[in-house]
């Protein structure tokens, strides 16, 4: 499983799954989220508004993920995960971990040889860059043996100047 950095706008990515920074709701909100749903046209929107109403009445919760089609986006599939709100009295690290964790095994399910990561809880939600990028790819290497048969590349889509020095850092440790 390769591990790389491509700085930009994830929607323009021809990668198998690209990951949405989501809310619980699954409703359209604001950043990577409203880029994403611009960017792929409706049909996002109305697949994960049946999963929500369909599954997770209650909402998904935060470190899980769910699949919808990708729309007009040049990719295969969104992968929706919710982050943890920040918070600098609670270590919600473990559920931000759990995001790349399941993002992972469900683009492995679906068959994603590539799988491309906004930085997940580092924008509304208030997480730390460094720690944000440090916590996505410590994840993502690990999981290499589990789904490393499958996702043969996963690309780290930072989004500014100080994001690309994150991963950068991050990759390189
Ligand atoms: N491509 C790649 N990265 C992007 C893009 C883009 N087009 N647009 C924004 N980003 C980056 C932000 O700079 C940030 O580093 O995505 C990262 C995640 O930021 P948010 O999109 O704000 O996601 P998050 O912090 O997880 O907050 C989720 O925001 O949009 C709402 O519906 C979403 O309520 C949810 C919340």
């Amino acid at each position: 499983m390769k591990l790389s950095i491509r700085p930009g706008d994830i929607t323009t990515l021809a990668v198998d799954a690209v990951v949405n920074a989501a809310n619980s709701q699954l409703q359209v909100g604001g950043g990577v989220d409203l880029a994403i749903n611009r960017a792929g046209g409706p049909g996002i929107q109305a697949e994960a508004r049946r999963i929500r109403i369909d599954q997770y009445p209650d909402g998904l919760p935060a470190g899980q993920a769910v699949a919808t089609t990708a729309g007009d986006l040049p990719a295969r599939w969104v992968i929706h995960t919710v982050g943890p709100v920040y918070s600098p009295t609670e270590d919600r690290s473990a559920t931000l971990a759990s995001c790349y964790r399941e993002s992972l095994r469900l683009a492995a399910s679906l068959g994603a040889a590539s799988i491309a990561f906004p930085a997940i809880s580092a924008g509304v939600y208030g997480w730390p860059i460094d720690d944000a990028a440090r916590i996505a790819v410590e994840t993502s290497r690990a999981m290499a043996h589990e789904v490393g048969r499958t996702v043969k590349e996963v690309i780290f889509v930072p989004f500014g100047e100080e994001a690309v020095r994150a991963y950068e850092t991050a990759l390189a440790r």
